[in-house]
C-alpha cells in the first residue's frame, strides 16, 4: 500500500475528527481528494472542506464503498449507532481504526462483525503534533499494513504499540490524564503564589517556567526520580519539609494508587456500557 493513494475516511468530524484531518493534510501530505470525512451537520462538514480541501460526505456507504482506512472518530456513546451502520456492509480489506476511549479491540470487532480493527488511543497534544499514541492491531492486520498504520499514528506525534486492551487502558491514565495532573498541580502551585501577593499573570509565567525548567532536567537527567527529589532536598531543609507530610505514611502515593483504581473502574463501567 502506498500511503499516497491510500484513500482515508473519518466518521465524526469534531474537535478529533479535525486533528485527524489536519494530521493527513499537513504532516503526511495526504491529497484532499483521498480524505473523505463525515459528519452529521452540514455546517462542520462544509467548514472541514473549506479548511482542508477535503471531501465530505452525510452518508455511510459513500465511506464503506471509498475508504481503505476508516476512523472512528466519534464519542464512545454514539458508538453503537455508528456501528448498526457499518455491521456486515465492510469488506475483508477496509482497515478500521478506532481513537474512542474505552472500547476495546474486541468490542469494536464484534460490533462491526469485522477482523481488521486497530484501536488507538491518541492524547489531546496529538492537536499540536507532540502527541503520544498507544496502539494495538488486531492480528489479523499484514505486517505491511502496520507499517502504513504506524507512520498515520505517528503524524500525530510519539506512538507506542501495546499487546493488550488492558495496557491500553492503564496507559491512558498515564498518557491521556497526565496532562491534567500536571496542571492540577500548576494550579495548587500558581494559588500560592498569588496568596504571596504575586499578580495573576506573574503567577502564571513564574509556575510555567519552574515545570518548564523541571521537566528539560528530567528529560535530560539518567538519574530516576526519587534521586532528582534527593538532589533538590537537603537533611532538615524546606522540601524535606514539605514531602515529610506528603509522603508520611506514603500518603500521596496511597492518594495516586486509589486515584487509578477508581479511574481503571470508570474504564470498565464506560466499555461494558457503550460497547
Ligand atoms: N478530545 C480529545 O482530546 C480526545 C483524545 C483522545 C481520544 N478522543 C476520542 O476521540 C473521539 C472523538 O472525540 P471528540 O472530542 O472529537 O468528539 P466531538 O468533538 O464530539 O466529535 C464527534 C463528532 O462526530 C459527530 N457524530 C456523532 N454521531 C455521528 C455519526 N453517527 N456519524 C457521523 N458523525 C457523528 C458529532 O456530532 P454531535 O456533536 O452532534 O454529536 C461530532 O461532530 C471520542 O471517542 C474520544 O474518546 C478524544
Amino acid at each position: 500500500m502506498n500511503l499516497k493513494k491510500i484513500k482515508f475516511g473519518i466518521i465524526g468530524g469534531g474537535v478529533m475528527g479535525e486533528v485527524l484531518i489536519k494530521s493527513l493534510r499537513q504532516e503526511l501530505k495526504i491529497s484532499g481528494q483521498n480524505i473523505l470525512v463525515m459528519d452529521l451537520h452540514t455546517v462542520r462538514r462544509n467548514s472541514l472542506t473549506r479548511k482542508y480541501q477535503v471531501k465530505n460526505t452525510k452518508e455511510y456507504n459513500d465511506i464503506i464503498n471509498n475508504s481503505k482506512i476508516i476512523f472512528l472518530a466519534v464519542k464512545p456513546q454514539q458508538f453503537k449507532q455508528v456501528a448498526s451502520q457499518l455491521t456486515k456492509r465492510l469488506s475483508k480489506d477496509r482497515i478500521i481504526i478506532s481513537i474512542m476511549a474505552g472500547i476495546t479491540l474486541a468490542g469494536i470487532k464484534k460490533r462491526l462483525s469485522h477482523q481488521q480493527v486497530v484501536r488507538t488511543m491518541p492524547n489531546m497534544a496529538a492537536q499540536i503534533g507532540s502527541g503520544i499514541t498507544l496502539w494495538m492491531a488486531d492480528k489479523s492486520v499484514k505486517q505491511s499494513d502496520r507499517k502504513i498504520i504506524k507512520d498515520v499514528i505517528t503524524s500525530f506525534g510519539m506512538e507506542i504499540e501495546v499487546d493488550s486492551d488492558k495496557k491500553i487502558d492503564a496507559l491512558t491514565l498515564v498518557t491521556g490524564c497526565g496532562p491534567a495532573y500536571l496542571l492540577h498541580l500548576s494550579g495548587i502551585l500558581e494559588d500560592f503564589t498569588k496568596q504571596q501577593g504575586i499578580k495573576s499573570i506573574q503567577a502564571k509565567k513564574i509556575v510555567t517556567e519552574m515545570m518548564a525548567g523541571a521537566l528539560v532536567l528530567y528529560l535530560q537527567s539518567n538519574k530516576d526520580t526519587k534521586d532528582l527529589i534527593n538532589n533538590m532536598s537537603s537533611k532538615g531543609g524546606v522540601t524535606e519539609a514539605v514531602f515529610d507530610i506528603l509522603s508520611k505514611k506514603n500518603k500521596s502515593e496511597k492518594i495516586w494508587q486509589n486515584a487509578f483504581k477508581n479511574a481503571l473502574k470508570r474504564t470498565s463501567i464506560i466499555s461494558k456500557k457503550y460497547e
